[in-house]
């Protein structure tokens, strides 16, 4: 494949928000040429216009990667328009939240069929090009949740498992092919994917312990089309909690419990009603890179400061009053 970025032709599904529109802009800046994938057309036209005016030549093509024949049609129109492929991103992904016996089989069925069959279809799209040319990368986006599992997420972790899995055994069957196969694997990151979550637990979402910015994960997945790896964890998180969940499964449990889920995720936060949020339809809004959640905790910091800076003003008053009272007797 070529190394230089400024050669390279690099297809992103889910590239209307989040990590897939600030990985457009990444490699935009470095002068790649860039194929955009996702359901909200708007939204992709939007990205793609950034992506220029960046210089880079930019490609956007609505697509579904649930539904095989487009994929296809999005890799070759790739090819059509720029003469071959030399990165395939499948990053789309929707997430569902809800115990497992609460959510219904369609949904879950659909968070299979967007996360882990539209990596298939992509990689399987994306070969066709590559194996022509004896060249590529193919970069899959995992999660932690593909090293280990968390209450209320189960289609998704079985997805993000599936995701490391598949990637694992193609990487075997492409070994001495030329074509590589990576895999990423982020902690919780700043986008809006749980503004639109399916949300089956009754209360509004929030994204669970430290977050990072999307546009460190776009970092990874522009350094891995340069220099792929097998497997890379984007986030300190990720590292700690998959070593303990190997080296002391029974303190893992407690962690990622049921239990310990709810009181991190929906305790104490406003009622919400069910539904499938993104799964079967796009939002429209929220088609942003960032989800907005580290700004709403720093504002909530501030506020709980400047509350308690005015709710102890009066006694440091009193306080200081009565010193230089005492001072003067
Ligand atoms: N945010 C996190 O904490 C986190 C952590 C680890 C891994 N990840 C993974 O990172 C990836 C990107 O997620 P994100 O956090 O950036 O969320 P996001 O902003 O919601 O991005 C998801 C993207 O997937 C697209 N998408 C959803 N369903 C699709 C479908 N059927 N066909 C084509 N595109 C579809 C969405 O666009 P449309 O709605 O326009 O189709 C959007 O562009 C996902 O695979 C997610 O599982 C996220």
């Amino acid at each position: 494949m070529a190394r230089n970025l400024e050669d390279a032709v690099i297809v992103i599904t889910g590239a209307s928000s989040g990590i897939g529109r600030a990985t457009a802009l990444q490699f935009a800046g470095k002068g790649a040429t860039v194929v955009l994938a996702a359901r909200r057309e708007e939204a992709l036209r939007d990205v793609a216009a950034e992506c220029e005016a960046l210089g880079s030549r930019a490609l956007a093509i609505p697509t579904d990667v649930t539904d095989e024949a487009a994929v296809e049609a999005l890799a070759r129109s790739a090819v059509e328009q720029f003469g071959r492929i030399d990165v395939w991103i499948n990053n789309a992904g929707v997430t569902m939240y809800g115990l497992f016996y609460d959510t219904d089989v369609r949904s879950n069925r659909r968070v299979v069929e967007v996360n882990l069959l539209g990596v298939i279809h992509g990689s399987h799209a994306a070969l066709t090009y590559m194996r022509e040319r004896g060249n590529g990368v193919i970069i899959n986006m995992s999660s932690g949740f593909g090293k280990f599992a968390a209450a209320y997420q189960a289609a998704y972790v079985a997805t993000k498992f599936g995701v490391r899995g598949f990637s694992e055994a193609l990487r075997l069957d492409l070994k001495g092919t030329g074509i590589e196969v990576c895999t990423v694997m982020p902690t919780s990151i700043d986008t809006p994917i749980y503004r639109y979550a399916a949300n089956y637990t009754g209360h509004l979402l929030r994204p669970i312990g430290h977050l990072l910015e999307p546009e460190k994960v776009a970092q990874t997945l522009v350094r891995l089309a340069q220099k792929p790896q097998r497997e890379v964890v984007v986030g300190q998180a990720v590292r700690s909690v998959s070593l303990l969940h190997t080296v002391a499964p029974s303190l893992f449990e407690p962690a990622t419990s049921r239990q310990a889920v709810e009181k991190q995720l929906i305790k104490s936060d406003a009622p919400a009603a069910s539904g499938p949020g993104n799964l079967f339809e796009p939002e429209p809004a929220w088609t942003g890179v960032s989800g907005g959640y580290k700004q709403e905790r720093r504002s909530a910091f501030r506020r709980v400061l400047r509350t308690g800076l005015l709710a102890s003003a009066p006694a440091a008053a009193a306080f200081f009053w009565l010193r230089s009272r005492n001072a003067s007797v």
